[in-house]
């Protein structure tokens, strides 16, 4: 007997089994399109685990302490001469910095580029005055100059000369502006420290500016005393003064 269209009962249940069957098997394998191996997987873990503590401790100094941009409170500033950094606590680069704005005074008329004006104010940039003996230069400065000098083969003869600048600065800004002028502009020479200033005031009372000849004996002395640091520091001071 032949079942009539109008009784046949699909059956289900055979059908669905079949499907989840068919959902079930897996695709066929394409070359290239493996799955990955547990083993593998296991084992990158490792290496970036491994790996990355490795780096972590091979930091090569950087920290993020020091480099971290957000961190506005940072680590002093290490430049020399920057403020509070390490350079503060070099003296040669203290001087250079106070003496640098100590300059002013005198770069209205030496100029900025120490180069002076020609035929009125001499330059300081590769004097002799300035690299020579600091016994003459400490001497110009804190009793002023006064009628014909020459400088770097050049006459200068100002009417005037230069003031005495010794009762307008203390002695530790005139140590810096001349530390300052010896080591600018391509000029090297030692720093000149305020003992050396006070030490030539104490015994040089003098009231009128000095002339190229009165300082002549000074020429090429220095100011005995301690060079605490900066070019020519352990060189040993030949040219002492008397
Ligand atoms: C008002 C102008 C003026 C000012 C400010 C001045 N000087 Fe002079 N300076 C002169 C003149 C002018 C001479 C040359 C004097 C002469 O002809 O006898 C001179 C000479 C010198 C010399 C010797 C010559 C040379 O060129 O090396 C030195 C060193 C010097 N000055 C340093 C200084 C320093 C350091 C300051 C600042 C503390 C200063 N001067 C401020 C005008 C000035």
């Amino acid at each position: 007997m032949s079942a009539s269209p109008s009784s046949f009962q699909p059956d289900n249940t055979d059908l669905d089994r079949l499907h989840s069957a068919v959902s079930r098997e897996k695709a066929d394998l394409q070359p290239g399109r493996e799955p990955v191996p547990m083993l593998v997987i296991f084992l990158a873990i490792v290496v970036a685990v491994v790996g990355g503590n490795q780096l972590g401790v091979m930091t090569g100094g950087y920290s993020f302490k020091v480099s971290n941009p957000f961190n506005f409170a940072q680590a002093p500033d290490p430049r020399p001469g920057a403020a509070d950094g390490a350079g503060a606590a070099d003296p040669f680069q203290l001087a250079m910095k106070k003496g640098a704005s100590g300059y002013a005074v005198c770069g209205g008329c030496h100029q900025g580029n120490g180069l002076g004006i020609a035929g009125q104010f001499p330059p300081l940039a590769g004097s002799e005055w300035v690299l020579g003996g600091t016994e003459r230069l400490v001497r110009v400065t804190q009793h002023g100059l006064i009628g014909a000098i020459t400088v770097k083969g050049q006459g200068y003869n100002t009417p005037g000369g230069m003031q005495a600048f010794g009762a307008a600065m203390s002695a530790s800004d005139l140590a810096n502006v001349l530390t300052y002028i010896r080591n600018s502009w391509g000029n090297e020479a030692t720093m000149v420290t305020k003992e050396m200033v006070e030490k030539v005031r104490s015994e040089e009372k003098r009231a009128s500016q000095w002339t190229e000849s009165d300082l002549a004996p000074f020429a090429d002395k220095n100011v005995p005393g301690e060079i605490p640091a900066g070019p020519g520091a352990t060189a040993p001071a030949t040219t002492a003064a008397k």
